[in-house]
This record gives structure tokens, sequence and C-alpha cells, in this order.
């Protein structure tokens, strides 16, 4: 019997690929459900049910991915616009709000994410939470010689702070621009609009995790009656 998280992810990411149109730019988030998403947007347009598509990625993982479906891909650079974005999440809240960045690709999602005509989420029922922090660190991209002064303004603003560290703590997680991720644990996360601003206003910090006011429609993922639905 397959794992139901999996299951559930499969699910979400069909759903999510089902809305992409023809003739579009989509943005391609980084993670384990958003990867379905990219192989199932591949077998529409291996398959012609989908035609002239434009990939912009937000992470090295996702571009691996786009290349082995055979989805085209473009930059910033070029591309007007983006008409929609599919990316995951490590929490929402009932405003749509997000906690990123569980991959550390959450500055490059940010972009991407927040430049698309429709951002759609995709997680599993586990990631909705009442209020964000409740259950995941805010990741937080730092300038590799901003760590410590940045990590003592993160005490300052109530946070508990941890320099991520990568398999078997051999290293740091290095993100794709070159930079560290510090983890930070609030207690209580009451105002994100302003703690996304605040922290962000920390010099050596690129951007942090907090997505505030930029999602469009979350798809959840669930099990009923030993089946994956989506909702
Ligand atoms: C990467 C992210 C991911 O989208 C987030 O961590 C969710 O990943 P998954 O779908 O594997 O749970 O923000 O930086």
């Amino acid at each position: 019997m397959s794992d139901p998280v999996v299951m559930m992810k499969q699910e979400v990411g069909k759903a999510a690929a089902a809305r992409v149109k023809s003739d579009s730019i989509v943005g391609l988030g980084t993670g384990s459900t958003t990867a379905y998403a990219i192989q199932y947007i591949g077998e529409r347009l291996q398959s012609g049910d989908l035609k002239n598509i434009i990939g912009v990625t937000t992470s090295f993982q996702a571009e691996v991915l786009a290349r082995k479906y055979n989805i085209p891909l473009s930059t910033l650079d070029v591309v007007d616009r983006i008409d929609i974005a599919i990316d995951g999440a490590d929490e929402v809240d009932p405003q749509k709000n997000l906690i990123k960045g569980g991959g550390a690709a959450h500055t490059q999602e940010k972009i991407v994410d927040s430049l698309a005509e429709q951002f759609i989420v995709v997680v599993d029922g586990g990631k909705l939470v009442d209020k964000l922090g409740s259950t995941f660190l805010l990741p937080v991209e730092v300038i590799p010689k901003a760590v410590v002064p940045v990590m003592r303004k993160l005490e300052q603003l109530g946070g508990k702070p941890d320099l991520r560290m990568g398999v078997k703590k051999a290293g740091p997680v290095v993100t794709d621009q070159g930079n560290l991720v510090v983890d930070v644990k609030f207690d209580s996360i009451d105002d994100p609009a302003t703690l996304e601003k605040t922290i962000n206003n920390i010099p050596g910090v690129l951007e942090n995790g907090l997505f505030v006011g930029v999602t469009d429609v979350v798809l959840v993922g669930e099990i009923i009656d030993n089946k994956p639905v989506v909702r």
C-alpha cells in the first residue's frame, strides 16, 4: 500500500498541473509536492494536452526536474510575465499566508511566486495551522559574513536562531545563491506582515520565508476513506 502522504502529494500536484493552460508562462516551485506538479505538466505536454508552455524555475532542483520532464525553460531576464506559479509550503494559515523555505529556496520562490498572476500553493492537510510558526521554524537566508550579527538581531526580536546544517551535520546548508540559512523559532508570530519586513531590514539578510498576501489559491490534499482527495 502506498504511503498516504505521497498519495496526497501526487494528487494535489496533479490538481495544480491540471489548472495550467496552453500558451502560458509557469513558475515552477521547489519541493516534493511541486515535483509532482512538474511531472504532470511534463506529461500533459508530452501527450499534447498542453501546448506552448514556458517554465521559470525557483531553484536548481526545479530546473533539474523541469529538464527531466522536457519542459522548455526561460528566465526572468527574458519573460515579461508569469501567468501561473505552483509551489509548496511548510505552513499555511487561514489568511493563506505561508512559511516557506524548508528546501532553502524561499528567496527565488518569493521572486517568482509574487510575480505570478495566479499563485497556487500545493500542500497536504498537515501543513494547515491556525498561526504561522506553530510547527515550523522560520527560514532566513543570510549572507555568510553576516550570520553572527544577524543571529544576534534575530534574538533581540524574540527569536531563537539556529544555523541550518546539512546531512550528517558535515557543514551548513548552502543556498543556490551561495548563502546560509538560519532557522528561527518564534513563540508566536502574531503579525507576519510586520515580521517579514522587520527581518528583511536587518543588514545581511537576503530574504525570509514569510509569504504574506501572495497566495491566490491553496490546494490541500487529504486522505478520506483511504483515498486521496483535493479540496
Ligand atoms: C522550499 C519550499 C518548499 O516548497 C516547502 O518546503 C514544501 O516542500 P514539500 O512539498 O517537500 O513539503 O519552500 O524552499
